[in-house]
């Protein structure tokens, strides 16, 4: 997945020095070998023939102005206009994505799509159980012993509901909002928090702390009530208009009958998005009295009691608002934001969303989600059970819920042409950009990942299509001047301060697998009129990046293709990992070369050239698709496939390279564990690594259904030997010498085994694909896609029973749920699976 944050994590010293020297290393050269397949060349090489004319003209140095024109571009947007509308984020233009849950990292909040947005969210503490500081929970950690938590119901539009444990608390957040008015309409949310569980003695004491956030120049202005809780919290914004936040008083859950409440409230200027969970921390310092009517008191901590302008840093930040609440469990609060304009719309006569009301939206909500769902995934029609219904819901929700909007700029290192060069280049600041994407992991990975928002996106366009063209939309937008795009997206503050600075940077060299294709793909076949529209807009965008893979990614012969930035073949690794792949760690040759050549990537661009032909002929670019098509077809021939990358010798596909399988890792003090090359030392050759990597022609259907590799193949991944286990295929086959292999002394395997949800997802769709093709394995090819599907999704739900989790991976040998949880990114797709649809 070329996240590379697990390892980066759990390896900081190791992880870091590699990633450093990655980061300061290799830009990938720009091949020698243009013309390969023609036309994939934009004007980029004219222009920059021109300038060093130029240049040299002038009398200055040629590659100093060469390298001056590529840094440039590395951080120039592309010049193609953007497949969505102009504003297309604003208010006007698209009020019902206005407002949306598009914080993943925090366990509830909500904001704008702005990039000064108005941002709302919720933490809580528990208080008095332990001596010291209550536990403020607010962000999602992996460590903070929370969980499971996780939506229930999500439309990725309207409304949501989420489930949180918490030890003795059971948290469920609701929010449902409302269209009116011209500035994205009101919302309401409802928390609840109740025991875990029933008859317990002491009822815990819980404050529930509700901000609400400014970023700019933006004003709020709270009002404060009778008993020092905020009667309502009013402001402005340019993009809000006139609005209102409320606070209404707590009650009994599921019922009006109210229940006493202490509040305390802070205001401030805003530290930074980052700096809020510290700052909310470091005021929870004063001892105050909860005395409900007929009560004995409880001491608790609050924020400092009344409302007083603590400035706390230079003006022009925004402000924050905090109220805190607190009272005895079991309760309900509602927190209401209403808008202006929506107000003034409905002449003040609809009633505030709250209370009954609120209950009424809600189930109305949760009614029309389940026939929706049904109607699209049709799983009870299909005879699956209740719970596995309700893991497919589950699925879908956490991967909507998860949906994020970030702006900001990133961080590239530019393509200097000279692979390899020890060039100690600056990074570039990209120019600032938006981007609306679904995310990996709400705790570990919140934020945008290129190969991953593929499989994100196959999902979400069966729910809403429109969702996946805003999302497509924007990954397009963040193209640079070459068709770049950068593999990880870190954006805002947010987002930035969740990865350590030395990672901070994207190479502009670098790629990653197209995965968007895909559901590309899907809206080609389906036709509907928007999805065409929107790729109308979109194909040159499309084609720019194609073309980027195509020329920035070219192997050493012709049809064949690099990943650029292999890491460098330190003495501490096993088998230095290939990050752009997606796939980290799994093993190929083992000595990084020029020479070496790559299955996966040579499938996924005969997969690009395929489809990029047919949507050019279906919107009429009959250049492009004049110029794409003869390469289309020499990828897809088998018999160029065959002499790049068939393997006689092993008898299946595989990559080319510098190879050995006589790597070991060795402890040699002081160093640690340290490889040794024993015999026979490496030569070219393909690559003894059988695996996912080895499947590619098979899972992106780009085989005959007669090709006399489809039988082999399929052979293999039915061994138990090799790629079948009960869990789903294995990463790497048991059979294999890196199978369950470190790649150093800290480095834990990665892809060398573990089963991962997006490639048995393609492998079910090419099961079925067979399956239904005439042909010598039609037979088996379904019978092996049915046993496999109860495999994968049998699992994903007995993990799901066991542990409330979705999982980033699943192991081999147990089935055990492993890496980070929740993973609401592609492991989702496991509802696609029960649904069988590919
Ligand atoms: C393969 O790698 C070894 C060790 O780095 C090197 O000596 C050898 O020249 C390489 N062979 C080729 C063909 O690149
Ligand atoms: C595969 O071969 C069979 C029998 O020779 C033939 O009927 C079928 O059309 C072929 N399939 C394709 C896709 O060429």
């Amino acid at each position: 997945m070329a996240r590379g944050e697990r390892w980066r994590r759990a390896a900081p010293a190791d992880g870091a020095r590699t990633a450093q020297r990655a980061a300061r290393g290799g830009p990938g050269r720009r091949d020698g070998r243009d013309g390969r397949g023609g036309g994939a060349r934009g004007t980029t090489g004219g222009v920059a023939l021109a300038v060093v004319v130029l240049s040299l003209a002038l009398g200055l140095s040629g590659r100093w102005m060469l390298a001056l024109y590529r840094a440039r571009r590395a951080v120039t947007l592309h010049s193609a206009p953007p497949a969505l509308p102009p504003d297309s984020s604003s208010p006007a233009v698209t009020p019902d994505l206005f407002w949306g849950t598009y914080r993943p990292h925090v366990y509830f909040g909500m904001k704008t799509r702005s990039s000064k947005p108005l941002l709302t969210g919720l933490m809580w503490a528990q208080q008095g159980t332990t001596p010291g500081t209550p536990k403020l929970r607010h962000t999602c950690e992996q460590g903070d012993g929370v969980g499971p938590y996780g939506w229930e119901f999500h439309d990725g539009l309207s409304f949501g509901r989420q489930h949180i444990q918490d030890g003795a608390l059971r948290l469920t957040t609701e929010f449902v909002k409302r269209p009116g008015g011209q500035h994205g309409g009101d919302w309401s949310w409802r928390v609840t928090i109740e025991p875990q569980a029933s008859g317990t003695s002491a009822l815990p004491l819980v404050s529930l702390f509700f901000y609400v956030v400014t970023d700019g120049k933006e004003v709020l202005l709270p009002e404060v009530g009778t008993k020092g809780q905020l009667k309502f919290i009013s402001g402005h914004t340019s993009e809000l208009g006139d609005f209102r936040f409320t606070l209404l008083p707590p009650t009994g859950p599921g019922d009006t009958a109210p229940k006493h409440g202490s509040y305390n409230v802070f205001w401030s200027s805003n530290p930074g998005l980052p700096l809020l969970t510290e700052l909310v921390k470091s005021h929870l310092n004063s001892w105050f009295q909860h005395r409900p009517q007929g009560a004995s008191a409880e001491r608790y901590l609050g924020l400092p009691g009344s409302l007083k302008w603590e400035d706390r840093g230079p003006s022009g930040q925004g402000q924050v608002l905090v109220q805190q609440v607190t009272l005895k469990v079991p309760f309900s609060v509602e927190f209401v934001f209403e808008s202006g304009s929506a107000q003034a719309e409905r002449n003040q006569a609809l009633k505030q969303l709250a209370g009954s009301l609120l209950t009424q939206a809600l189930e109305s909500h949760v009614k029309a989600f389940r026939e929706r769902f049904e109607k699209t995934f049709k799983l009870k029609e299909k005879g699956l059970t209740p719970g596995e219904q309700a893991l497919g819901q589950a699925a879908l929700s956490g991967l909507l819920g998860g949906i994020g909007y970030f702006y900001g700029q990133g961080l590239v290192l530019p393509d200097m042409g000279v692979e390899g060069s020890e060039q100690k280049m600056d990074p570039a600041l990209f120019p600032p950009v938006p981007l609306f994407t679904a995310v990996p992991s709400r705790s570990f990975f919140p934020r945008g990942f290129l190969w991953d928002e593929g499989f994100h996106q196959l999902l979400i366009q069966r729910w809403d299509p429109g969702l996946t063209r805003e999302a497509l939309g924007h990954w397009l937008g963040l193209l640079n001047a070459d068709g770049w795009i950068g593999r990880e997206q870190i954006l805002g503050d947010e987002a930035r301060a969740r990865v350590p600075p030395e990672f901070l940077v994207q190479q502009a060299a670098h790629a990653n697998p197209p995965t968007l294709l895909l559901p590309v793909a899907h809206m080609l076949e389906g036709g509907d009129p928007a999805d065409l529209a929107f790729l109308q807009k979109a194909f040159p965008r499309l084609h720019a990046w194609f073309s980027w893979l195509h020329q920035s990614q070219g192997g050493p012969l012709p049809l064949s293709y690099r990943w650029r930035g292999r890491d460098p073949a330190l003495p501490t690794l096993l088998n230095p990992k290939t990050l752009p792949s997606g796939l980290d760690d799994y093993p190929r040759a083992s000595h990084p070369s020029a020479t070496e050549r790559h299955l996966d990537l040579r499938c996924w661009m005969a997969l690009g050239a395929r489809l990029l032909t047919r949507l050019a002929e279906h919107l009429g670019e009959a250049e492009v698709a004049a110029e794409l098509g003869p390469l289309a077809a020499s990828l897809e021939a088998e018999e160029s496939l065959d002499e790049l990358h068939w393997a006689s010798e092993l008898g299946f596909f595989a990559d080319f390279g510098n190879h050995t399988k006589a790597v070991q890792l060795k402890p040699k003090p002081p160093q640690g564990l340290v490889r040794v090359v024993g015999r026979p030392p490496p030569r070219l050759q393909h690559v003894d690594a059988l695996g996912y990597v080895s499947l590619f022609p098979f899972l992106l259907r780009l085989l005959d259904p007669n090709s006399s590799h489809l039988g082999p193949l399929l052979d293999i991944l039915a061994d138990s030997r090799h790629l079948w286990s009960p869990f789903g295929l294995r990463s790497l086959a048991a059979s294999s010498p890196f199978y369950g292999q470190h790649n150093s002394e800290h480095d834990p395997p990665y892809w060398r085994g573990a089963v991962w949800l997006n490639i048995n997802y393609l492998a079910l769709g090419a099961l079925h694909h067979y399956g239904h093709l005439e042909g010598p394995h039609q037979a088996r090819a379904a019978k092996l896609h049915s046993e496999l599907r109860a495999n994968v999704v049998g699992n994903v739900w007995q993990q799901y029973q066991a542990t409330g989790f979705l999982w980033e991976q699943y192991s081999d040998r147990d089935g055990r749920g492993m890496g980070c949880r929740p993973f609401q990114g592609w492991t989702s797709l496991v509802l696609l699976a029960m649904a069988e649809d590919y």
